[in-house]
């Protein structure tokens, strides 16, 4: 049994691919393991200073992930800001932080070029709180995609360098958690590779989407002429729509519209219709779940209060080790 962290930025509803991602492989994970789930409130804080409606944003991706079956009994959930032993690990780690390490970060580059007028020292410092959501519970496993991955390699960094310091055997190196062939990724119904509500609203199905608005959204997802000659090639677009159809719909009705398409019979209109309500199907129970806890504000209250407690009590008891190993001591 290994311990895991993982981390969400609060950016409200879900969506179809975040669940194939990584949301279906942690409700399996979090029987095999000690896991950490985490609403990274603080962190969103670094690209957005003054959020708009953060407390909801927060509330939505809590919701979806109780609706989709994280069990607050099972694993631990919590809001990272209602753990601030975290903001104290963050604060000793940026001691041992070099400026230099920190500005050869490529998503901290990546900032400087999308926002230029604010760049401020949470951006910079972005890997150190990270570093720090992760070893504040001495977590070894980390279920990251690979845009993290450097991320990672600098809690590493940071583990060593503290460990070297202090002359301890303390924290352990964390590694990535991969998911391998469980992960299935969805892609946009705007004929892009990865469903992403930061490139296209429309072309992401939410958990919480309404039958009307998926048939909607499926019905003006990109599609073309159709194919000319038999067993052609898919462009992205129609791959697609027929990979989100292996994700939700019965293995026989992707079989189906696979025959008509590679005989040049497939009419794209049908083949969403189907789609829609294969997934308007798929969602009915999250939806469901989903309305339901939106309404049950004492539940959440619970929930988050259950979930900060067990997280507080590994944090404080991470930081009060810290602190000796540091040569802080009380009189
Ligand atoms: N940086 C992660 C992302 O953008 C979110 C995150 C913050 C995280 N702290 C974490 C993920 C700790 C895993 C562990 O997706």
């Amino acid at each position: 049994m290994e311990t895991v962290v993982s981390g969400i930025r609060p950016t409200g509803e879900l969506h179809l691919g975040n669940y194939f991602g990584a949301l279906r492989n942690f409700i399996k994970m979090q029987h095999e393991h000690n896991c950490y789930f985490f609403i990274a409130d603080y962190h969103s804080l670094t690209t957005h200073p003054t959020p708009h409606d953060l407390h909801g944003h927060v509330k939505s991706v809590l919701i979806n992930y109780l609706a989709a079956g994280l069990d607050p009994e099972v694993s631990t959930i919590y809001i990272q800001s209602d753990m601030p032993q975290v903001a104290e690990l963050y604060l000793l780690l940026n001691m041992n932080a070099y400026i230099g390490e920190l500005e050869r970060v490529a998503s901290f580059k990546e900032k400087i070029r999308t926002q230029p007028n604010n760049v401020n020292a949470g951006l910079l410092t972005y890997p150190t709180l990270m570093a720090a959501d992760i070893i504040i519970h001495r977590a070894t496993k980390v279920p990251v995609g690979k845009d993290q991955g450097q991320h990672l390699e600098m809690t590493r960094t940071f583990v060593n360098r503290f460990n070297r310091l202090y002359n301890v055997e303390y924290f352990p190196e964390p590694v990535a958690y991969n998911f391998g062939e469980d992960l299935i990724k969805i892609p946009g119904l705007d004929g892009s590779t990865k469903m992403s509500k930061s490139d296209n609203e429309n072309s992401c199905i939410y958990l919480s989407d309404s039958p009307e608005l998926i048939r909607k959204k499926v019905m003006r997802a990109v599609t073309d002429q159709g194919p000319t000659e038999p067993m052609q090639a898919k462009p992205q677009p129609i791959i697609n729509i027929f990979d989100i159809m292996a994700a939700v719909s019965p293995k026989e009705t992707l079989e189906h519209f696979e025959g008509l398409y590679n005989t040049c019979q497939i009419r794209y209109g049908d083949m969403k219709k189907q789609l829609a309500e294969d997934v308007i199907v798929f969602n009915a129970p999250f939806r469901e779940k989903i309305q339901e806890l939106s309404s049950n504000n004492d539940y959440l209250r619970k929930v988050a209060k259950h979930g900060a407690e067990k997280a507080v009590e590994s944090a404080s008891k991470t930081i009060k080790e810290v602190r000796e190993i540091i040569g802080f001591k009380s009189f």
